[in-house]
């Protein structure tokens, strides 16, 4: 489980990771769609607003103009019916733009024209759009058409003068062909061509016309205010998305249940939602509903071992130790079991304050010997829901007055050990809170006096590199790992009844027995 989910890391990130990242990183992927398309639509919004104005022109086959001309296809008299092989070429070719600004006046210069004229071809259809871009909508059909038009009309004076030199060779061949073969079919052939040529250079024929003029554009051809926006969107999530990879690819926080699980390679036991309600006592039904949960699954992972006393641990301060092992036990109290909670964080107690117990003796001075267990064991009454006491109580031995300068050497003693052996045989069930593993060494004496250690990680807060060298040090401990709690996630549906798991998993055992109703109220001998 845990290779796989090594594996995983290195391989690439599974559907359900991406959907993590993706429910995690939503806010700041839109916030990046937001800002870079709502910076597209201002920059698009406040562009100079620019007009297209498109001319088009027809071509007809140059090999037609050279046939009539007399001339084989692969003639190689290029001239201006040579250059008509690229149709669009032809029209960029020359001094139109200087022309076009000539003839417009306007104060238009060459660069001005060229700058604004787009030439483009349909594919080899020998049509050629002439668009001109300006700011101005009649300027820009104004340029669009005199371009065309002068292309046209030099293009005319080019053919009429190819067609007179054309006139000139064939009239020179004839003239030059013995009187004998001028009547011959040789001399009538070069006639009839003669007679064409000097048909067609009068009539000037065109091989180019303007097959549509441009007219004043009504609407900008730029800037395109939603295609902007749209572009600006798109790049926006691309970048959001590009930076959500990057930050979960940086981030060392544990993410999800399955993670936690894969870490330790433990079964999951529960899953304790986010909410406030947890610094308080009692807690409302969904969340209640949790720690009931994780007490069946406790039975359930555990139903062939007499797990009575039980270390709730976990790499770093503020995983929830604390506020678990307080909830559990209150939560077995409550369903009748005899319950003692134990508190062997000896250098930050809280629990007698979060009980609303009254500072007094406790585990220190039990284990300095300055006072008898049985004096320092304080007892919570707990009320249904806080209106009458319904008869249940939560014994709690928190770490006292005393401040050791030895705490860990305390934990490690006999007389803890003998604390504990008290206690498994008064009570069904000892919770026993311990200090961070990871910051002070004090609770790793205990792991092997209890009959069950359960590992807490706080979900998108607790670092994997924390939770990977526990794991480490706990698997060759001999303790007896029972499972993981997943810690602080969001729960999906508020409220829910098995589903408490923000990142959807389902607090029901990983095994596949689903817990009958009698296990959340059963009050068995354990646990
Ligand atoms: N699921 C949760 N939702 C909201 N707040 C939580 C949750 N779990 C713990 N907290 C809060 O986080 C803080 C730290 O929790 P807690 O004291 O239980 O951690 P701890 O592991 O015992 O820390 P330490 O190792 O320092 O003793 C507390 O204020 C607690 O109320
Ligand atoms: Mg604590």
């Amino acid at each position: 489980m845990r290779g796989d989910a090594v594996d995983s890391e290195r391989t690439g990130l599974s559907f359900e990771q991406i959907a993590g990242l993706w429910r995690r990183r939503l806010p700041w992927m839109l916030a990046c769609l937001v800002v870079v398309a709502g910076g597209a639509y201002g920059y698009s919004k406040h562009k100079v607003k620019k007009y297209t104005a498109t001319a088009v022109l027809s071509f007809n086959s140059s090999q037609l103009s050279q046939q009539i001309a007399g001339l084989s296809s692969n003639s190689s008299a290029t001239s201006v019916l040579g250059a008509q092989d690229d149709d669009v070429e032809s029209v960029k070719v020359g001094d139109m733009a200087a022309k076009t600004a000539r003839l417009l006046g306007l104060g238009l210069t060459e660069q001005d024209v060229s700058e604004s004229v787009t030439v483009t071809g349909r594919g080899e259809s020998g049509i050629v759009d002439v668009a001109a871009t300006s700011t101005s909508p009649p300027l820009a059909a104004m340029i669009a058409n005199t371009y065309s038009r002068q292309f046209v009309k030099e293009q005319q004076s080019a053919n009429r003068r190819f067609f007179r030199s054309a006139l000139a060779l064939v009239s020179k061949q004839l003239q030059q062909l013995p009187p004998a073969q001028r009547f011959g079919s040789d001399g009538l052939d070069l006639q009839e061509r003669a007679h064409t040529l000097s048909l067609l250079s009068e009539l000037g024929y065109n091989n180019a016309e303007v097959a549509q003029e441009a007219s004043v554009p009504s609407s900008p051809s730029s800037p395109k205010v939603t295609k902007d926006t749209a572009i600006g969107a798109l790049v926006g999530l691309i970048v959001g998305l590009f930076i959500a990879f990057v930050v979960e690819r940086f981030d060392r926080r544990i993410k999800s249940s399955e993670e936690l699980e894969a870490l330790y390679a433990l079964p999951l036991l529960g899953v304790v939602p986010k909410s406030s309600a947890l610094s308080r006592s009692p807690l409302p039904p969904s969340e209640a509903e949790a720690f009931s949960l994780i007490r069946a699954h406790l039975r359930f992972f555990s139903v062939d071992r007499d797990v009575r006393t039980l270390v709730i641990a976990s790499p770093q301060p503020g995983d929830g130790k604390t506020t678990i092992a307080h909830h559990l036990a209150e939560a077995a109290a409550r369903l009748g079991s005899r319950v003692m909670l134990i508190e062997a964080d000896l250098r930050q107690p809280t629990l007698a304050a979060r009980l609303g117990i009254g500072s007094g003796p406790g585990l220190a001075d039990v284990l300095i010997g300055a006072s008898a267990m049985n004096d320092a064991v304080r007892v919570k009454a707990l009320g249904a829901q806080g209106e009458s006491d319904d008869g249940h109580r939560l014994d709690l031995l928190a770490a006292g007055t005393a401040r050791p300068p030895n705490p860990g050497e305390l934990l490690e003693s006999r007389m803890m050990s003998s604390v504990i052996d008290q206690a498994r045989s008064a009570y069904d069930l000892v919770v026993i809170d311990t200090p961070p593993l990871g910051a002070v060494s004090d609770a790793f004496p205990l792991l092997t006096k209890v009959d069950g250690v359960v590992i807490i990680g706080r979900i998108r807060r607790s670092r994997r590199d924390a939770a990977e060298e526990l794991q480490k040090v706990l698997a060759g401990s001999g303790a007896s790992l029972l499972g993981v709690i997943a810690n602080g996630a969001k729960p999906r549906v508020p409220g829910s009844y098995i589903r408490a798991g923000g990142d959807g998993v389902s607090s029901a055992p990983r095994s596949g027995t689903a817990f009958a109703s009698d296990d959340l109220v059963s009050t068995g001998p354990t646990l």
